[in-house]
């Protein structure tokens, strides 16, 4: 089917079988039938996550490669199977509620958008999308068909980041000036394209897998799976891969829009990998969490955090290999990733804290009933006894902020400017990689 056709089939679908998410969950003592897009790797884990909710009928599985698809099929004997997303919404479209995508990065929006157009609850991985003009194209679409939706970062329901978030909105530590957050992953690629080319696998659909993306000829190892992640045509680097969770508490607690500024330290562009190592300086305007201004460091690359005065602890302890700091006017909060307790350093020394003022229990540190959380939510809004937490209102804005950080690495060590308003940089040579173009396949 080319592009023409699917759009077109898509079109029709939706305006004959327009049925609003929402509209279909108010209706009692039914399941919500989802279908699934991606279902090895990270696609295995949301599907088990899904799965786990009573109120779930899995009724669609859909995989590039056909041993992920099997494997999902054993689980799931009654699901139907398609390798090709758009076969899958023509075909049964009105069979189901809500879609699920956990497909590589830049597949994200194509399969959500047509998913959305049909007037499906979505629920999407993160980094919400490749391109900065999907992320907003797809809030706006969910806010029109008024669907559901909720970005896939489960730590996003997670205890210690709710607390730290319920921390800072307190006032613990007065108003916030500063947040350096760092991840020493490395989803770069510092090397050449590959040169040689392996015959694909019987196994992989990979003018599916390429799907929208600009054409590469295959080769073992360098893309699928996993490997996109390094890669510009497919992935958002470390940046889009840890940066999403560990800049979503700060982003959330400190109630940030979209920075004013970007400068991204790391090596020139190669054309096909991110760069290995980056540092990368946002400047926010002020919100009422702040102090006038609010900046914003990230590192990440091997070695990963660059040494600073902020991030010593006291006892000289080490810090942990990901996490968060904050600053604030009367001390610092120090969020590690994941599944610790934030804590709280004044004149040089840990406080105490009060958790229990912030009425939200005791720490949960059971990883797979702390994750359900956030797929329960979604399921639990789609039946109308639940609202998400990280609806696309939210993801788009946070992937906008993330997906800045990127281009800024097209231009390293260069200050980009970004209006909010007109959705365009200052520098018109950064304006180009805002919306990616699409293949036709
Ligand atoms: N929230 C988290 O903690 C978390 C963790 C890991 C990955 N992720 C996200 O999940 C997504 C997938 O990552 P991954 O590590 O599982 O990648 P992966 O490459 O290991 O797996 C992707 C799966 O999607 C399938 N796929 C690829 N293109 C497809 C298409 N067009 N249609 C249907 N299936 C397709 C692949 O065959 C594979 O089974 C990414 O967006 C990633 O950022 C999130």
């Amino acid at each position: 089917m080319n592009k023409r056709t699917f759009l077109k089939s898509a079109a029709t679908l939706a305006s004959t079988a327009f049925i609003p998410s929402f509209g279909w969950a108010l209706s009692k003592n039914k399941k919500l039938r989802t279908a699934h897009i991606g279902v090895g790797g990270m696609g295995g884990e949301d599907l088990k996550a899904f799965a786990s909710h009573k109120s779930v009928d899995i009724v669609a599985l859909c995989d590039v490669d056909s041993n992920a698809l099997n494997a999902a099929k054993v689980i799931h004997p009654k699901a139907r199977t398609f390798s090709d997303y758009r076969l899958l919404l023509n075909e049964i479209g009105d069979q189901i509620d809500a879609v699920v995508v956990s497909t590589p990065d830049h597949t994200h929006a194509p399969a959500s958008l047509m998913a959305m157009d049909l007037g499906k609850a979505v629920y999407c991985q993160k980094p919400l999308t490749h391109h900065i003009s999907e992320a907003r194209k797809m809030a706006k679409l969910a806010k029109k068909n008024k669907l559901i939706t909720q970005m896939g970062i489960q730590v996003h329901s997670f205890y210690d980041y709710k607390l730290a978030t319920l921390l800072i909105q307190s006032g613990i530590i007065g108003k916030v000036n500063c947040v350096r957050a760092w991840s020493p992953k490395n989803w770069g690629y510092d090397g050449l394209s590959p040169k040689s080319f392996d015959p694909i696998p019987s196994n992989l659909d990979w003018n599916l897998w390429l799907g929208t993306a600009k054409n590469h000829k295959y080769k073992e190892g360098v893309y699928h799976p996993g490997n996109w992640r390094k890669l510009i045509d497919f992935g958002c680097g470390t940046l889009g891969d840890m940066g999403v969770h560990i800049f979503d508490t700060p982003y959330n607690a400190l109630a940030l829009d979209v920075p004013k500024t970007i400068k991204n330290e790391c090596r020139l562009p190669n054309g096909f990998g991110f760069p290995e190592k980056n540092k990368v300086t946002y400047i926010f305007s002020s919100t009422e969490y702040t102090t006038s201004e609010l900046k914003w460091v990230w590192y990440d690359g091997v070695g990963a955090p660059a040494v600073h005065d902020d991030l010593i602890l006291p006892n000289n302890d080490n810090l942990h290999d990901q996490g968060a700091m904050f600053m604030g006017e009367k001390g610092r909060l120090y969020l590690p990733h994941f599944q610790k307790l934030p804590q709280l350093i004044m004149d040089g020394e840990y406080h105490q804290i009060d958790i229990e003022k912030f009425g939200l229990g005791i720490p949960v540190r059971n990883y797979e009933l702390e994750s359900k959380k956030h797929y329960h939510e979604f399921v639990d809004s789609c039946l109308g006894n639940a609202r998400c937490s990280a609806p696309f209102s939210y993801a788009s804005k946070l992937t906008e902020t993330i997906l800045l950080g990127v281009i800024a690495g097209r231009f390293p060590g260069k200050t980009l400017h970004w209006d909010n308003i007109s959705s365009k940089f200052l520098e018109e040579e950064a304006n180009k990689f805002i919306n990616g173009t699409y293949r036709n396949f």
